[in-house]
C-alpha cells in the first residue's frame, strides 16, 4: 500500500527573482499532526496564480519520493527536502507510471481522484535553483499529479492511501503528460483520454485539440493555436500593380507576383507583411489583406497616420511597378466556416480584416446571418463604405449598424450618430450562437469584448485582432507599469537585427542575452511564457523571416514560421509577430 510520507502546506508570498518580484506559493513546509483537506486546499496552503495552479481541479500536488532519489542522483543534490518540488503530498508509492487519471483513494478520512499531471512552469526551477527543471520532469517522465478532493477530511503524515477505483481507460499520468509534451501525438490517445470523466477541463482542451489536428500541420496542437504553415519561407518581391484611394489617408495597394504568377491563398483575416526601406534601417510592419481572398493579387489597405513611417514611405512611394518585399500571409484571426450567425464588428482602419471575411462570406456562404456594425468618425472617413453595401446587398440574412462619431451635415448612410456602445449592441438581438470577430484600437475591442460577455458570448466566441503588440503574460509576475519598447539598455549588441514587428522596434541583437525572451524583456516588449525552457509553447511566436539556434532544444519544435522564444537566440536577422 502507498503511504503518506509528507504533507506539506505554505501561503503565497513574494520572491525576488533577477530583479523581479514573483508571487508564488511553491514554498511549502512539512507540517505535523493531522491537516484538514478542503475542495480547494489543505488548511494553511495557498497558490499564487490560480491561472496556472490549485482550483478544485488542483487542490492537492503530489510527488513521490522515489522520484526524490532519482532527481538526487541525476542531479548531483543532497539538499532535497520534502516539499521542494512545490508538492503537498510527498509519497511512497503511487508512481507516475502506475497512477491512472481518475483513480480514486482514500487518504486519512478523505477521498480523492486524480485529475491532470502536474502543469509544467518556471517556478518548480526557481524552487529547485535549476531553470530547466520544468523541461526534465517532462522529459524524464516524472511530472507528478494533481487531485481534486471528492471527500473533505483531515489527514497526515503516515496515512496509508487505498486505491478505491482505477479510472476508466486506465491511462497512467506519465502516459498522459507525453501524450501532450512529446512529439508523435496519437489521435486515437487522445480520443482515449477524452472519455475519462475527471480529466481537468484544460487537459480536455489540449486533447481536444490534438485530436482535431489535421495530418499535414507541424507543431503542437495541444498546446499551440493551430494554423496551416506560412505559404513561403521569409520575404520574398511583390509589385504593386494598381492604387485605390479609400478616403482621405486610406489608400489601397494591390499586389502581385513579380512573374505574375497567382499568389497563393490567404485566409480571410490574415495579414502581410512588408519590409520597407527607412531611414534609420528597414521597416517592417503587417498590414491586414482586405480583398477578396483566393484572389490571384493581394489588396492592403493602409492608413496614413501623421508622422507614421510606413505609412508615409508607401503614400510617397507606391506606384504601379513599385517593388515590396513581402512576408506570407498569417495569423490566426480567421473567419470560421460554421454555419452560426456572424458579427463583424470593426472601428476606423480595423474594418480591413474584416472586410476580406465579408468578401468571402459574401462568395461561399451566403445564407449565413451576418451582423456588419462599423464605426468612423463621419461619411468622409468611412472606408469601403460603397463595396461593403454591395457585398451586404449580397447576403439576404445580413444586418447593419453604422456609427458615425460626428457625421457632418451631408452625410445620410449612417444609422446612428456616436460611437459603438453597448446599448447599440443590445439592439442588435445577436443570436446566442453567435461568433463574434472584433477589430479596432485597443481599448475600444477591451470596451466591446466586456458588452458581448454581458449579453452571454462566452471567450471562445469572441475573435479579435490587435494592430499593435499583443498582451503578455507573464506568471506570477508583480505588475509594473508597461513602457514603451526600446531599445535595451547598455551599449548596441554586435549581432544580427531583431524585428520585433508589432511593437515597431529593429534592434542589434546581443549574445549578453540567453535567449530571445530576455532581450525582449529588456526592450520591454510584451511576451508570454511560463516554463521558460522549451516544453509548454506558451512563448510561441511568429517567425517572419530568419534562423534561429536552440539552446537548450524544445522537448518539441513549434510548428513551421513559429519559434519559441524562451529557448532560441537569433543566427541571421530576424523579423517576429511581437
Ligand atoms: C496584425 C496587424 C494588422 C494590421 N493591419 C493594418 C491595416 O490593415 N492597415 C493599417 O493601416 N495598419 C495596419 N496595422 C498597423 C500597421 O502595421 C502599422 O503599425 C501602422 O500602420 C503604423 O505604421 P507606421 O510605420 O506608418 O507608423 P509608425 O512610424 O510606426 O508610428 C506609429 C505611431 O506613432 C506616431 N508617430 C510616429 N512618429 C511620431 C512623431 N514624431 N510624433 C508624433 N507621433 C508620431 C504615428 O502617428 C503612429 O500613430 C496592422 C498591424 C498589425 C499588427
Ligand atoms: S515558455 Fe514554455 S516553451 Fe517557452
Amino acid at each position: 500500500m502507498a503511504t503518506l510520507l509528507t504533507v506539506s502546506v505554505g501561503l503565497p508570498k513574494d520572491v525576488d527573482w533577477r530583479g523581479r518580484t514573483v508571487y508564488t506559493g511553491v514554498w511549502k513546509q512539512p507540517v505535523d499532526g493531522p491537516v484538514m483537506l478542503r475542495r480547494l486546499n489543505l488548511d494553511g496552503d495557498g497558490q499564487g496564480d490560480l491561472g496556472g495552479h490549485g482550483g478544485e481541479q488542483r487542490a492537492v500536488l503530489v510527488y513521490q519520493q522515489d522520484s526524490y532519489r532519482y532527481w538526487a542522483q541525476v542531479l548531483g543534490r543532497d539538499d532535497l527536502m520534502p516539499g521542494q518540488f512545490g508538492e503537498n503530498f510527498t509519497v511512497d508509492g503511487l508512481p507516475d507510471d502506475e497512477v491512472c487519471i481518475g483513480d480514486r483513494y482514500r487518504v486519512g478520512e478523505a477521498v480523492v481522484e486524480v485529475t491532470q499531471p502536474r502543469v509544467t512552469c518556471y517556478r518548480v526551477g526557481l524552487r529547485m535553483n535549476e531553470p530547466r527543471m520544468a523541461a526534465l520532469m517532462v522529459a524524464h517522465h516524472r511530472p507528478g499529479f494533481y487531485l481534486r478532493v471528492l471527500t473533505e477530511g483531515l489527514v497526515r503524515a503516515g496515512d496509508g492511501i487505498v486505491k478505491l477505483s482505477t479510472g476508466p481507460e486506465a491511462m497512467t499520468v506519465a502516459e498522459l503528460d507525453a501524450l501532450l509534451y512529446l512529439p508523435g501525438h496519437s489521435r486515437d490517445d487522445a480520443a482515449r483520454a477524452l472519455r475519462i470523466p475527471a480529466l481537468s477541463p484544460g487537459w480536455q482542451a489540449s486533447m481536444q485539440g490534438l485530436l482535431d489536428q489535421a495530418d499535414e500541420q507541424e507543431g503542437n496542437a495541444g498546446l499551440e493555436t493551430a494554423a496551416a504553415p506560412p505559404a513561403w519561407a521569409g520575404f520574398r518581391p511583390l509589385t504593386v500593380t494598381a492604387l485605390d484611394e479609400e478616403t482621405r489617408d486610406v489608400f489601397s495597394l494591390h499586389l502581385a507576383a513579380a512573374d505574375g504568377t497567382p499568389l497563393p491563398s490567404a485566409l480571410p483575416g490574415q495579414f502581410l507583411t512588408l519590409r520597407l526601406p527607412g531611414e534609420a534601417g528597414p521597416l517592417v510592419r503587417s498590414y491586414s489583406l482586405s480583398g477578396t481572398p483566393g484572389d490571384a493579387v493581394y489588396r492592403i489597405s493602409v492608413k496614413q497616420e501623421p508622422h507614421g513611417a510606413a505609412g508615409t514611405y508607401l503614400r510617397a512611394n507606391a506606384r504601379p511597378g513599385l517593388t515590396v518585399e513581402a512576408a506570407a500571409p498569417r495569423g490566426s484571426f480567421t473567419l470560421d466556416s460554421g454555419e452560426q450567425p456572424v458579427l463583424l464588428l470593426s472601428a476606423g482602419i480595423g474594418a480591413t480584416p474584416v472586410m476580406a471575411m465579408l468578401h468571402a462570406l459574401a462568395a461561399t456562404q451566403p445564407d449565413r446571418p451576418v451582423w456588419w456594425v462599423h464605426g468612423a468618425r463621419d461619411g468622409a472617413e468611412h472606408a469601403f463604405a460603397a463595396e461593403s453595401r454591395e457585398l451586404l446587398r449580397r447576403l439576404p440574412h445580413a444586418h447593419t449598424h453604422i456609427c458615425y462619431s460626428r457625421p457632418g451635415p451631408e452625410d445620410r448612410d449612417y444609422t446612428t450618430a456616436g460611437r459603438i456602445t453597448p446599448e447599440v449592441l443590445r439592439g442588435l438581438n445577436l443570436p446566442p450562437d453567435t461568433a463574434a470577430y472584433l477589430c479596432g484600437p485597443t481599448e475600444f475591442m477591451g470596451e466591446i469584448t466586456t458588452a458581448l460577455g454581458e449579453l452571454g458570448l462566452g471567450p471562445g466566441q469572441v475573435h479579435s485582432e490587435l494592430f499593435g503588440a499583443q498582451g503578455g503574460l507573464t506568471p506570477g509576475i508583480a505588475a509594473a507599469p508597461a513602457a514603451p519598447p526600446h531599445p535595451p539598455d547598455g551599449p548596441p549588441g554586435p549581432g544580427p537585427a531583431v524585428s520585433f514587428v508589432r511593437s515597431g522596434l529593429t534592434v542589434p541583437w546581443s549574445p549578453s542575452y540567453a535567449s530571445l525572451l530576455e532581450f525582449a524583456e529588456a526592450c520591454d516588449v510584451p511576451v508570454r511564457w511560463s516554463c521558460r525552457t522549451g516544453v509548454c509553447h506558451t512563448c510561441v511566436s511568429g517567425l517572419l523571416s530568419g534562423q534561429v539556434a536552440y539552446s537548450p532544444e524544445p522537448v518539441e519544435e513549434p510548428g513551421e514560421g513559429n519559434l519559441l522564444i524562451c529557448c532560441s537566440e537569433p543566427t541571421s536577422e530576424l523579423a517576429l509577430d511581437l
